[in-house]
């Protein structure tokens, strides 16, 4: 049987933390698409092409230390308006969502093009003030020489390219459920997250 949970919304919403705990509660594998987009951005700055970057993908890749970091973020934003490197990825993620046993991806098109079909979508939000906040604590405990404003120029830059982009633009599907996290604490947000879940399953 599967079950495939769609987690979709911007850059440091707190997507990535509730996919994970979703998935942990009922014991789902768990997708990560912005790795995806990240491995082809850090081959890209590496010089590889695009679109031979998304073809040759590999699970190894997925683990290169690095991806994690802002630029490998941006890059990742600009190879994700390229329609073929889009189109190089979908086959992989919907064979996920439909593994047997249940799925969680987390993303910026699950719900309206990788997995329309998803028994459960959720549109994870906050503010750009809030995200950039939260992302630059994370860079600064990582000893990241940055500023709030470097953050929060970076987090506005990527929301507006992902959501201008003509090709599968990051946008809440009709039927997803809207979970703003700006006031919500982790455990908070989290129990939103299942009971939104526990519901389509009803
Ligand atoms: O979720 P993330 O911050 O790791 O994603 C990095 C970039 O990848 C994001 O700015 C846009 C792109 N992306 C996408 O276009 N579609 C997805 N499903 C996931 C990520």
């Amino acid at each position: 049987m599967s079950f495939a949970i769609a987690i979709d919304g911007p850059a440091a919403a707190g997507k990535g933390t509730i996919s994970k705990a979703v998935a942990a509660h009922f014991g789902f594998a768990h997708l990560d698409t912005g790795l995806l987009y990240r491995a082809v951005g850090a081959k890209v700055l590496a010089g590889v092409d695009p679109l031979e970057a998304a073809e040759t993908l590999t699970a190894e890749d997925l683990e290169e230390p690095g991806l994690r970091t802002a630029d490998v973020a941006q890059a990742a934003s600009r190879v994700a308006v390229i329609g073929e490197v889009r189109a190089a990825l979908v086959d992989f993620q919907r064979a996920f969502a439909r593994r047997a046993g249940g799925a969680v991806l987390d993303g910026r098109d699950i719900g309206t093009v990788i997995c329309p079909d998803a028994e459960a979508k959720l549109f994870v939000t906050a503010s750009a003030e809030v995200r950039a906040q939260r992302r630059f604590a994370e860079l600064e405990a990582r000893g990241d020489d940055t500023s709030f404003e470097t953050v929060l120029a970076d987090v506005k830059e990527r929301d507006a390219r992902d959501a201008g982009r003509a090709e599968a633009p990051m946008v809440a599907a009709e039927d997803a459920v809207r979970i703003d996290t700006s006031e919500l604490s982790i455990e908070a947000a989290v129990a939103a997250a299942i009971a939104a879940v526990e519901e389509a399953r009803a």
